[in-house]
């Protein structure tokens, strides 16, 4: 289910926030779904794995976008509350994804709801908040101000891991 750094520890970084920050952000190989894993992987092993997921932004849309163009598949509703609901949340890379209004609709949804409902998410991305509430049209300053008032930001600074190795 967690096809990515199933080693991931909180201990490889130096003073990660106790707390998981709820916007991880930061350029290319610095660590940012590493870090959010970590959280996801601390979580799992304090309270179980049922009701944690990491979805690549990626996918989240477009299980929304082929839901609410085809009613074969499963309604957008149902991945809309399924995603409002889980116990903990990472969204991995926010904005590396193509998007329509309806989707955009769809992301505030589950954010608002887990920002009412206090439910841990960890969302990372290479753009800042600023660039995330550009990147979403519409909704972009709704986006952004549910993330932002739903933890800490972390701007995550360094080298390129993939290129050292
Ligand atoms: N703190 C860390 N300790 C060890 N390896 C790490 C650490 N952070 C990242 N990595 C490794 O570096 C690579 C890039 O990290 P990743 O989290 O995918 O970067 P990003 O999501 O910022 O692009 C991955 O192979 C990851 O396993
Ligand atoms: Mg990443």
């Amino acid at each position: 289910m967690f096809p990515v750094h199933l080693k991931a520890r909180l201990s490889d970084f130096h003073n990660p926030p106790e707390t998981p920050p709820v916007f991880i952000y930061g350029g290319a190989g610095v660590g940012k779904t590493h870090l959010a894993v970590a959280y996801l992987v601390r979580e799992i092993q304090a309270r179980g794995e049922a009701s944690k997921v990491f979805i690549r932004s990626v996918d989240l849309m477009n299980r929304l976008r082929d839901s609410f163009r085809s009613s074969f598949n499963q309604a957008a509703s149902e991945i809309i509350s399924a995603f409002s609901r889980h116990r903990f949340l990472v969204i991995d890379d926010l904005g590396a994804e193509r998007h329509t209004d309806l989707v955009q609709e769809a992301l505030y949804d589950v954010l608002d709801f887990r920002a009412g409902h206090r439910l841990p998410t960890v969302i990372t991305s290479n753009f800042s908040l600023d660039r995330v509430a550009e990147h979403y049209g519409d909704f972009g300053d709704r986006i952004t101000s549910r993330i932002a008032g739903m933890g800490e930001i972390l701007a995550l600074k360094g080298r390129d891991r993939r290129w050292q190795r």
